[in-house]
């Protein structure tokens, strides 16, 4: 029998979260941000309950094509635009939405002689300082832009660097800036991330760009999903594959982080840092054995971890262990391993087994396609 160290995923979960949104939201349109393979939760079993998003975001064109791959005609606009002039052929063939976040993206367009799509987003730099044309370029570019064969619409967008914060101030003079910038020009807006949509209702515009949120995951430091009405999304699970004494001032694990200062059982859980499980974790950080929080005790090693039955004693060899997900925030589990959860769902590897759950309870998915089973060109 195959290792059961599986990532359970609720496509439910991903719609009831688009619906929060669309709460959140009610006056912008919402592009539904599916990079790194719908963060880590997969494409190919997050896209069916995204289809009243208003359109998709991707980085990549390789996430891109993984989308058309799969048969979904919604809208797609490439966050990052094109870095190649040759990849444009590829835009227009796989019908996408181009951002533009500098002049020689601009000049692309022009030497081919047209736009790709009937859409563009100009990228106007606002005080992120990653992606974006700079405030004082903006009306020249739009109206190049706009002035290319093909085109209809331009609309513009920018990024927000610390949306999540309490502190609003950040986010007041990015809009600051990207509205004196923008004045007076014609396109639609976009702005906000889940954190903006979350804390910033006056950024909302006519469009938000919601990503985390999707996944039932808070983007608020001190606010777990349950209390914004989310649901997780993933669920990562794995077994225990063996109960062991450890007699008291024993050490467990590689370079004997943990020392039982009494006798303890301890279970063995198949998953390691190999699966995606972060290595950083401190020891103390929970992990669900039959519903009760079982510390973990001792470094993660690639394949396994160890945790302590304490308080779960009847545990056996074969209980489910729930690294999280429901009942287990991912985002305490990112604060043990001093990251966030985006960075967590992200880099779960190939060798975790996704599974889909319906409506009517546990289904078996189709194995690894699209990006994952490295069906990509
Ligand atoms: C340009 C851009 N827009 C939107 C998002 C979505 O952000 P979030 O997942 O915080 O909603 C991202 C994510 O990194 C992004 O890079």
């Amino acid at each position: 029998m195959a290792r059961n160290t599986i990532a359970r995923i609720d496509p439910d979960a991903v719609a009831h979260n688009l619906g929060r949104v669309r709460q959140w939201a009610a006056h912008s349109r919402i592009m539904a941000v599916v990079k790194a393979d719908a963060y880590g939760h997969r494409l190919d079993l997050c896209l069916p309950a995204l289809k009243k998003a208003d359109m998709l975001a991707v980085a990549t064109i390789d996430e891109a094509r993984a989308i058309r791959r799969l048969g979904n005609r919604q809208a797609v606009l490439l966050l990052e635009g094109v870095l190649h002039g040759s990849d444009l052929a590829v835009v227009e063939a796989l019908g996408l939405e181009l951002t533009l976040h500098h002049p020689s993206q601009v000049a692309m367009l022009e030497r081919l002689g047209r736009s790709p799509t009937p859409r563009l987003w100009l990228k106007v730099e606002s005080g992120m300082h990653r992606l974006g044309v700079e405030p004082e370029q903006v009306p020249a570019l739009h109206a190049r832009l706009l002035a290319l064969p093909g085109i209809e619409q331009v609309n513009l967008v920018s990024h927000f660097a610390s949306a999540e914060s309490v502190d609003q101030r950040s986010v007041r003079e990015q809009l600051k800036r990207f509205d004196a910038a923008t004045q007076g020009l014609g396109g639609e807006r976009c702005l906000a991330n889940s954190g903006a949509i979350l804390n910033h209702p006056a950024s909302h515009r006519d469009w938000v760009r919601a990503g985390i949120l999707l996944y039932g995951i808070s983007p608020l430091e001190g606010r777990a999903a349950p209390e914004l009405g989310l649901k997780p999304a993933m669920t990562l699970e794995a077994e225990i594959m063996a109960i062991n004494r450890v007699p008291a001032g024993e050490s467990i694990g590689y370079g004997a982080r943990f020392t039982a200062g009494r006798e303890l059982t301890v279970g063995v859980v198949g998953i390691g840092y190999g699966d995606g499980y972060p290595r950083s974790v401190v020891d103390g950080t929970p992990i669900l054995v039959r519903g009760r929080r079982c510390p973990l005790v001792g470094r993660v090693s690639m394949d396994m971890l160890t945790i302590d039955l304490s308080a779960c004693p009847e545990a056996a060899i074969g209980d489910r262990a729930v690294l999280w997900g429901q009942d287990l925030p991912i985002e305490e589990i990112a604060a043990a391993a001093a990251t966030i959860p985006y960075e967590l769902t992200c880099r779960i590897t190939r060798r975790v087994r996704y599974r889909s759950i319906t409506a009517g309870g546990a289904a078996e998915g189709p194995e690894p396609a699209g990006i994952r089973a490295g069906a990509l060109e």
